[in-house]
C-alpha cells in the first residue's frame, strides 16, 4: 500500500517536474512562495519526521536544540535562508563553514545529516535543506521550553556560498550595539528583532574565546556584582584565563542554561551578560531602546515568547533571490 502510494507520488512528481521544467526553467524565488501547506501532497509527514529525530537528539543532548537554532540563523544572514551554510568545502567551492564566526564553532552538522537521511528515505528529493533547518530551529526551541510557531516552507537550496558575506554579515560578540542593529537592518530586521532574537542565548555555551574581552573588560562595570555574580565571574575566569583555554565553553545564560525562558534578560538588567553584545543590549548608552526592550523580556516571558516567533518567522522569511534546488545531501549541491 505505502509503497503504491510512493510510486503513484514519485510518478506525479515527475510529470510535475516535467510540466514545470518546460514553462518555467529557472525562476527566481519570491518569498510570497513560501507558505504552510507546501509539503502537504509532497511530503506530508515532512514535520513529523523532524520532530521526532529533533526529540532524540535533544533528549540525548539538550545543546542540540542551541546547535540547530544558530545555524539556521547562521544560514539565513547569508544569501538568505538557502542552506548555505551547510555546504562542505570542495575542489570548486568554497564553503561557509571556515568563516570567523563558524569555525571551530559551529556544530550540528551530523544531526541534519540524519534529519536528511530520513527525509531522503520517505520523500525523495523533496524537501529542502533549507527548510529541514527552518522546521527544526522551531523545534528545537520548543523542545527546550520555548514557543511555537508555524514554519512557512517552500525554501529552495543554494548552489552557490558566500565566505565574504558570512564573514561581513553575521554578527560578532564584540561589536557595538549600533553595529549590530545595522547588521540586522541590513537584512530587513528592526531593533526589536534583534532584542528579541539574541534571547536565544537563553540555551547554549559561547567559547573562552568569545567572551574573554567581556570577562576581563567592562563585566566589573556592569554587572551589581552582588555575591552569585562575583561567584559567577570568579568562575568564568577559571574557564576562560588570560591566555589559553580558547576552546573552553560557558553557557550564555548560566541561571538555566538549557531551559528556552527569559532568565538571560534577567541576567542582562543585572549587568551579568556573557557576551558585549549581549550586555550591549542593556548597558549601551546608545542602546535606551534596546534596554527598554530587554527589560520588557526580563519581566514578561509571554511577550518575548510572542516576540521571538514573530521575529523568527520573519528571519525565516529571509529568501535568495536566486532560488535554487532541493539537495539529496545538505553537504553537497545536487550533481
Ligand atoms: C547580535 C547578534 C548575535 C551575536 C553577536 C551572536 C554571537 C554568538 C556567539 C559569539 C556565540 C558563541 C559561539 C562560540 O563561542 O563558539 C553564539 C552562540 C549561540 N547563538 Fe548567537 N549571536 C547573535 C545572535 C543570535 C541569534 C539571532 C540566534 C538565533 C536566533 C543565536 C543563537 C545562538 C545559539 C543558540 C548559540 C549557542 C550555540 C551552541 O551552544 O552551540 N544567536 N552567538
Ligand atoms: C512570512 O512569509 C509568509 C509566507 O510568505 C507570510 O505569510 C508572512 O506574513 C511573512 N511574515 C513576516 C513576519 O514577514
Amino acid at each position: 500500500m505505502a509503497g503504491q502510494y510512493q510510486e503513484y507520488q514519485i510518478l506525479l512528481l515527475g510529470l510535475m517536474m516535467m510540466t514545470t521544467g518546460l514553462f518555467c526553467a529557472s525562476r527566481a524565488q519570491d518569498p510570497s512562495q513560501l507558505s504552510l501547506d507546501y509539503y502537504l501532497k509532497t511530503c506530508p509527514d515532512a514535520q513529523k519526521i523532524v520532530r521526532a529525530e529533533m526529540e532524540c537528539a535533544v533528549k540525548e543532548d539538550p545543546r542540540n536544540a542551541a546547535a540547530i537554532l544558530r545555524l539556521h540563523f547562521h544560514d539565513c544572514f547569508v544569501q538568505g535562508c538557502d542552506g548555505s551554510v551547510l555546504l562542505d568545502d570542495t575542489i570548486t567551492l568554497k564553503g561557509e563553514k571556515e568563516a570567523a564566526q563558524n569555525v571551530n564553532s559551529l556544530i550540528g552538522f551530523d544531526l541534519i545529516d540524519r534529519i536528511k537521511n530520513q527525509l531522503e528515505s520517505q520523500c525523495p528529493g523533496t524537501v529542502s535543506c533549507a527548510d529541514l533547518l527552518a522546521i527544526a530551529a522551531r523545534d528545537a526551541t520548543l523542545l527546550v521550553g520555548g514557543p511555537y510557531w508555524d514554519v512557512p516552507v517552500g525554501r529552495k537550496d543554494a548552489k552557490t556560498t558566500s565566505l565574504e558575506l558570512a564573514n561581513s554579515d553575521i554578527p560578532a560578540p564584540n561589536q557595538g550595539v549600533i553595529a549590530l542593529m545595522t547588521k540586522f537592518l541590513e537584512k530587513g530586521l528592526s531593533v526589536t528583532d534583534l532584542v528579541a532574537l539574541i534571547g536565544a542565548h537563553t540555551i547554549g555555551m559561547a567559547r573562552c574565546v568569545s567572551f574573554r574581552e567581556r570577562i576581563y573588560g567592562d563585566f566589573e562595570l556592569t554587572s551589581h556584582l552582588d555575591p552569585t555574580s562575583e561567584i559567577y565571574l570568579g568562575k568564568l575566569k577559571e574557564t576562560c584565563p588570560v591566555s589559553g583555554g580558547d576552546d573552553n565553553i560557558a553557557a550564555m545564560d548560566y541561571v538555566t542554561p538549557y531551559v528556552f525562558d527569559n532568565a538571560f534578560y534577567q541576567s542582562l538588567v543585572k549587568g551579568d551578560g556573557l557576551l558585549n553584545s549581549d550586555q550591549e543590549m542593556y548597558s549601551s548608552l546608545v542602546g535606551f531602546a534596546t534596554s527598554d526592550l530587554v527589560k520588557m523580556y526580563a519581566s514578561d516571558p509571554l511577550a518575548f515568547f510572542k516576540q521571538f516567533s514573530d521575529s523568527m518567522v520573519k528571519m525565516g522569511n529571509i529568501t535568495n533571490p536566486e532560488g535554487g534546488e532541493v539537495r539529496t545531501n545538505c553537504r553537497f549541491v545536487n550533481t
